[in-house]
């Protein structure tokens, strides 16, 4: 993935920055075990994360991705090095004070340690009875997170009557549910099928966006990674890398694997990638309708549809596929209905950008019209 690398050090901007970072880590080292068996496993690490920033942690098994992110919880003691979250340096604090910080956090780590006597909504109520919320209030609240976790027809459940991915999503919803300004969250959606990590990827990142809630989390999911703000990666206990990502180059990046876009230079895809924007369809959602007028051009990211002409399918497209591209050459109204048979992510190129690239360049409008005649 092309990224911007982001500074290691860089005071002038983080002083103009409003808020303070959520997480300061600096010359942290940690070692296991003791005396011969003694073995050092983080080297000298050092992040720094702002709010409203989602970092993605990624790194071989053993890299020290979770021990690093249990000394940030305050679930481990610092041995070496300082960790500053949300404002309060750990090593400076007592036991009680490290409760505090604690419960500022949201843990979202593979043991939830759901309680079994309690159901999915009592399980998120608990975290809730730390915060001053009314009966109504709560219930209301720990409701609307399970349903947007798509757990609405679980929440008087047990955990022993839930699957693994609903049992790890109500530790999601327990996590989220106090709107937390700091998230840790190792391996989240291991256990969960595509339409459950989507929700998930969705809460965290309004989570981050309505709240300025810092999240750093381990996954090797790309759909996680495709939401990013930053990638971390992490091996034999050190941070190798640390790159910002932008929308503008992930659309790069996703377009120089799709053949028809390998026909434009470095410098025209840049130029295609920046006017391109992202949009999202529900299962069912009409995205083009036959007759109407032609004014898009889409790609899709992620997701499947089905093109429908004359009430008979023509065409399944997916993952790096596009269409629309016809009525945008022909100027005749769109020839077919395109319709999202599942959640569908696109880019979006509007009729006069996709009128430029076609003019600044002859192989990719070759190309283009190649798929152009087969498709008319
Ligand atoms: N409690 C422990 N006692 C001793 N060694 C440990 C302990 N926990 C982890 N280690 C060792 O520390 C190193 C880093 O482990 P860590 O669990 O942080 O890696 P990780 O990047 O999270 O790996 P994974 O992707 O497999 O979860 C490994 O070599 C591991 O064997
Ligand atoms: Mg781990």
């Amino acid at each position: 993935m092309s990224a911007v690398v982001a500074e290691p050090e860089a005071p002038p901007a983080a002083l103009s920055r409003p808020s303070a970072p959520a997480v300061q880590v600096s010359g942290v080292n940690h070692f296991y075990g003791e005396g011969a068996a003694r073995n050092q496993v983080l080297f000298d690490n050092c992040i720094e994360v702002q709010p409203a920033q989602l970092v993605v942690m990624t790194g071989p098994s053993g890299a020290g991705k979770t021990t690093l992110l249990t000394l940030v919880g305050a679930l481990r003691s610092v041995q070496a090095g300082r960790i500053s979250v949300l404002g309060r340096e750990l090593s400076q604090l007592s036991p009680r004070e490290l409760v505090g910080v604690r419960r500022d956090i949201g843990f979202v780590f593979q043991m939830h340690n759901l309680f079994d006597a309690l159901s999915a909504y009592e399980n998120v109520k608990m975290a809730m009875q730390l915060g001053r919320q009314r009966p109504e209030q709560m219930r209301r609240r720990g409701v609307e997170i399970l349903e947007q976790l798509g757990l609405g027809h679980r929440i008087d459940y047990r955990p022993r009557m839930l699957s693994g991915g609903e049992r790890q999503r109500v530790a999601i919803a327990r996590a989220l549910v106090n709107e937390p300004r700091l998230i840790l969250a190792d391996e989240p959606t291991a256990a969960l099928d595509r339409e459950s990590t989507r929700k998930v990827v969705e809460l965290l990142k309004a989570t981050t966006v309505e709240h300025a809630a810092a999240v750093i989390m381990v996954t090797h999911d790309y759909r996680i990674i495709e939401a990013a703000d930053r990638l971390v990666h992490m091996v034999d206990g050190r941070i190798v890398s640390d790159v910002v990502l932008h929308d503008a180059l992930r659309i790069c990046e996703f377009l120089r694997a799709v053949d028809l876009f390998r026909a434009l230079t470095p410098t025209q895809l840049t130029d295609v990638a920046e006017k391109m924007t992202k949009r999202q369809y529900r299962a069912g959602e009409v995205i083009i309708r036959e007759g109407d007028p032609g004014e898009e051009f889409f790609l899709i990211s992620d997701g499947e549809v089905d093109v429908v002409r004359a009430d008979h399918e023509v065409a399944h497209l997916g993952r790096g596929d596009f269409f629309g591209e016809v009525a945008l050459i022909s100027g005749e109204p769109r020839n077919s209905t395109v319709l999202a048979t599942e959640p569908v992510d696109t880019f979006v190129l509007g009729k006069s950008d996709f009128q430029s690239a076609l003019d600044a360049s002859a192989p990719f409008r070759d190309q283009l019209y190649r798929v152009y005649f087969s498709r008319h």
